[in-house]
């Protein structure tokens, strides 16, 4: 495994091996690797002739109140994890060639930034969209690899590359689970032990509201308020969303229609310090 840092040197390796016919798979990360990112790897592995991961944590993803110093870093362990998996390449960019100081331009997918989380997160889908369409230029891969949990970050990346005409394939994988049915998210390391137990309900209450809907219900209200109730039972200190939306625009829907995604953010702790953590099922005619 090759670890690089310089644009340059990313983009020298990229050229070289595209030259040589061979298909590059990305997956773009903040680092704190878990088994949910470890899969997306495999599956690039599995498609494609070369493996790049790149750990960057994007400033300009985070709000002023949001948790950038805290964010977890373990630049060793990531790194054992990476060479385990027998990547080609890990790129390390430093924040100031991302971001040089007379840096002044973003990319926006204005209307899907604004659904779910963007309605808490204001210009963090901007700070994503940004530094992967930045990724995207240096590392110039054929093939991404983005996971389903966040659900609204995919599909805003799928408009992104339909919209700018990006040579670039998205592939959405499957969420990975913890045993009790925890998304995994670095940001799970933040939980207490009590936070921890009460945010398995995510899962339990998202698999409820599927349940509903196989069993005929169609009203989003219904389910959303059955969701809502068993989340509240944990005590989180916030219900930011429970929405079913559709799965391309993520507009609300009133009635489900198929397929549409039930999405859900949470606030577990209290005080200041609280973990919002983010989740969803797909509600789809197949009895998914
Ligand atoms: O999902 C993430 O870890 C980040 O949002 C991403 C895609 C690496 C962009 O910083």
């Amino acid at each position: 495994m090759e670890a690089l840092q310089s644009l340059l040197e990313m983009k020298t390796w990229s050229q070289k091996i595209r030259a040589q016919g061979l298909i590059i798979g990305f997956v773009p990360t903040m680092g704190a690797l878990h088994e949910g990112h470890l899969s997306l790897v495999r599956q690039a592995k599995k498609n494609c002739d070369r493996t790049v991961v790149s750990i960057f944590v994007n400033p300009l993803q985070f709000g002023l109140e949001e948790d950038l110093d805290q964010y977890p870093q373990n630049l060793e362990h990531d790194f054992e994890l990476l060479k385990k998996e027998n990547i080609d390449v890990v790129f390390v960019p430093k924040p100031k060639e991302i971001y040089p100081l007379d840096f002044q331009t973003a990319v926006e997918v204005s209307g899907l930034s604004k659904q779910l989380c963007g309605k808490s997160r204001s210009g963090h889908f901007r700070g994503v969209a940004t530094v992967v369409l930045k990724l995207f230029n240096i590392v110039n891969p054929t093939k991404a690899f983005f996971g389903n949990k966040d659900f609204q970050q995919r599909v805003i990346i799928d408009r992104l590359v339909k919209d700018l005409h990006l040579d670039v394939e998205v592939v959405a994988c499957p969420i990975v689970r913890e045993a009790d049915g925890l998304a995994m998210s670095s940001r799970n390391v933040y939980l207490s032990i009590e936070e921890r137990k009460s945010a398995s309900v995510l899962y339990r209450a998202l698999q409820h509201g599927r349940r509903l809907f196989q069993s005929g219900e169609r009203r989003s209200s219904k389910i959303i308020a059955q969701v809502r109730e068993m989340i509240d039972k944990e005590n989180p200190k916030h219900i930011d969303y429970a929405q079913v939306c559709d799965v391309e625009t993520l507009e609300e829907v009133s009635e489900v229609q198929t397929p549409s995604v039930l999405a859900v953010a949470v606030h577990f702790g209290q005080g200041d310090k609280t973990t919002r953590l983010i989740d969803n099922v797909v509600l789809d005619s197949n009895g998914e």
